[in-house]
């Protein structure tokens, strides 16, 4: 059951568009008293939190996976320090579960600030506070914490559905320079036979940091260099950033100028802003033939054979708006005349730290949107949404049968249905694999299904050791790629002194692949989620709920991987007596049966730990070095049956839209004696291990 309230004049997101179902109600708002509207300064609502309830939800944020006990907030912000001091990452998802006293959903359908404060506060307080103007708030009810997700998630539409190669090993750095370092990397990925499917290229690749553009000098025949990729079985995917460059005789820019496309000030004169190019327009993605216009253009790179992008600075980034940049020069000037004491010097530090990202900016220019000009902080955190929003449309147009790889890094829900996204600009820290794990499951709840993080981590200088247990998670993630900042130390896995354990767990990816994309396609088609909190398998069990580093992953399997420093093993928690794979590669497994309860469990560096569940199958392909070369005609089952196993394993060309998702589907039934039937779309050899 969803229930609508609508107050004042909300903005259309798009972020809902199935309605069928859904109720509006003129009635009080359940669980919720209002408390507070504030006289147009934006309006609260409270409920009182038992001592042990849980949140879920929030999608890319930092923290646990119960969110409870921070402050958060929707507002879209390039922020490259995900500490736990931070409200406010890349996203704005504002949705999220109370399990407990009650248990219901909630979304907060409001493009502007929405602050969630989780017993911040008051420990047992739960408030939403809406910036001004209106929005929407949907209260959902059903059986089981699952069951509210799936609604959610049907009334936000199908997630997007990447390529199959997008669920390959991608390899990126920003400071690829040039096609002689990217097949360098490539050739050093074949030579030391770790797998591999795309190369990531970052803003190095364009002349002068101009979207739409690549650099002559450094890619002399790009359309060429694209197909020699592509015949490594090789996908190159290029970075498009937010910003365009102000430039005399640059396409994009001239067409924006002429055709009234970027974002204006209130005086009707273009925004500058400073991001990588210098200065920049911005595109105003919220209106639709600006939209439409921006997203042909990446049939400039698609027609040299480009498959797949990533989208960048969208949230937007603002290195400064030009005409504040002016206002802080000035008042330098006021300084120098001045006796820097303890005011104001840190008057003046704090001005010229405090130039990025700044709300002054985000109120200095407007949209038109549906009809109306509305200023950019109504709409914030729909910037990143409409942006690969814009390219999706376009792709529908360019490439109507064929799925392109597409991933943002700003978002809003609504957009999971065109793209994934990664979770930003992490570091090298252990703490981060963990928040890598805890991120998975809010971010399916959103709809958000192809994520995952910068392996191995973005900032910082990475070690061996840290590299290789996130992969051990990575392996796991829909978008598995390792990237980092120019600067920080090279992460490539070759290299590292132990190679062959990169190999090895890589080569398990490729090996697990046919389930993970199968539970992958699955959740997209069935509104469901791929990664799930224990107490969602497990909601009778009070101690599964405290749990906070393992994951379900589809049907039959449990994760936990190891996040510790020099830590030979970890405690796991089962809530049943599973069967325990721990593999150092496709081949190479110890197999184990352990009771319900706590465990400690060893896993060496090079060690994975994989736990089935009683009664199901996880098929095994033999993986190769790139996604074509998985060969599933003979499947190896990781399996624990005590009656009868019974597993839908979905497959399908890995290119093409899905249409019928049902008829990609094998039916596989292990019997307790361990006599494999099968029926459907593709019948193979099947063994168990
Ligand atoms: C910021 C992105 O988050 C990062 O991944 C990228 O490498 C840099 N921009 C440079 O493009």
């Amino acid at each position: 059951m969803m229930k609508k309230f609508v107050f004042g004049n909300p903005i259309e997101t798009d972020a809902i568009v199935c309605r069928e179902g859904i109720v509006e109600s003129q009635e009080k708002v359940p669980y919720f008293s209002r408390v507070d509207d504030r006289q147009g300064e934006g309006c609260l609502f409270a409920y009182e939190m038992g001592g042990h309830d849980i949140i879920y939800g929030l999608g890319e944020s930092i923290r646990g996976i119960n969110k409870r006990g921070w402050i958060y907030e929707s507002n879209c912000t390039d922020d490259p320090i995900h500490t736990e001091n931070k409200r406010s990452l890349y996203a704005a998802h504002n949705f999220f579960l109370v399990d407990g006293k009650g248990r219901f959903g909630v979304f907060v359908d409001a493009p502007q600030k929405v602050t969630f404060d989780f017993g911040y506060y008051e420990r047992d307080r739960l408030t939403i506070t809406v910036d001004p103007g209106g929005f929407i708030l949907y209260i959902l009810e059903g059986e089981s914490l699952r069951q509210i997700v799936r609604e959610f998630r049907h009334a936000i539409g199908r997630s997007y559905i990447p390529p199959k190669w997008g669920m390959g090993y991608g390899q990126s750095r920003w400071g690829y320079q040039n096609a002689q370092d990217i097949r360098q990397v490539v050739r050093q990925h074949r030579e030391a036979g770790v797998p591999l499917d795309s190369v990531y290229m970052d803003i190095d690749y364009m002349e002068r940091y101009k979207d739409f553009t690549v650099d002559k000098g450094k890619f002399p025949d790009f359309p060429e260099f694209v197909k020699e990729m592509k015949g490594q079985n090789i996908h190159l995917v290029p970075i498009i950033d937010a910003g365009v460059k102000i430039e005399e005789g640059y396409p994009a820019y001239e067409e924006g100028i002429e055709n009234g496309y970027f974002c204006k000030k209130e005086d009707g004169t273009e925004f500058v802003g400073g991001v990588w190019p210098g200065r920049v327009h911005f595109p105003d993605m919220l209106k639709e033939e600006a939209r439409s216009w921006f997203g042909q253009k990446y049939k400039f790179l698609i027609d040299q054979g480009i498959d797949g992008f990533w989208n960048d600075m969208n949230e937007p980034a603002l290195f400064y708006g030009e005409d504040h940049l002016k206002d802080i020069f000035r008042e330098l000037g006021e300084y120098q005349k001045k006796e820097l004491d303890i005011e104001t010097f840190f008057g003046m530090k704090d001005m010229v730290l405090g130039l990025s990202n700044h709300p002054k900016d985000y109120q200095a220019f407007y949209h038109e949107y549906k009809g109306e000009v509305i200023r950019h902080d109504k709409v914030h955190n729909l910037y990143g949404y409409y942006m690969t929003r814009a390219a999706g449309e376009a792709f529908e147009k360019i490439e109507p049968d064929k799925r392109l790889l597409m991933f943002s890094r700003a978002s809003y829900i609504g957009m999971h249905r065109y793209g994934g996204v990664w979770m930003g600009d992490n570091c090298s820290w252990w703490s981060h694999l963990l928040l890598n794990l805890q991120m998975l499951p809010g971010l399916n709840m959103c709809g958000f299904l192809y994520t995952g993080a910068d392996l191995g981590g973005f900032g910082s200088d990475v070690t061996e050791d840290l590299l290789l247990r996130w992969l051990e998670l990575g392996i796991f993630t829909p978008l598995m790629r390792n990237h980092s900042a120019q600067g920080t130390r090279l992460q490539e896995f070759y290299r590292f002194g132990h190679v062959e354990s990169f190999r090895n767990i890589i080569g398990l990816r490729y090996a697990l692949l046919p389930y993970l994309y199968s539970e992958y396609v699955k959740a997209a088609m069935t509104d469901d989620m791929m990664f799930l909190p224990l107490p969602f398998a497990y909601p009778d069990d009070p101690a599964a709920a405290g749990v906070e580093d393992q994951l379900m992953v589809g049907e039959g399997m449990m994760i936990a991987p190891v996040y510790r420093q020099n830590a030979r093993g970890r405690y796991v928690y089962l809530p049943e007596e599973m069967k325990l794979y721990r593999m150092r590669s496709e081949e190479s497994m110890e197999v184990q049966v352990l009771p319900a309860g706590h465990h400690y469990v060893e896993a060496e560096l090079d060690q994975v730990l994989i736990f089935i569940r009683p009664d199901h199958v996880a098929p095994l392909a033999k993986g190769g070095c790139h996604v074509e070369e998985v060969d599933v005609s003979c499947l190896r089952l990781l399996h624990f049956i005590k009656t009868e196993a019974v597993y839908e394993l979905y497959d399908d060309d890995g290119y093409r839209k899905i249409t019928d998702w049902e008829q990609g589907v094998t039916k596989i039934t292990v019997a307790v004696n361990g006599e494999v039937t099968a029926s459907g779309s593709k019948t193979g050899t099947y063994v168990l291990i």
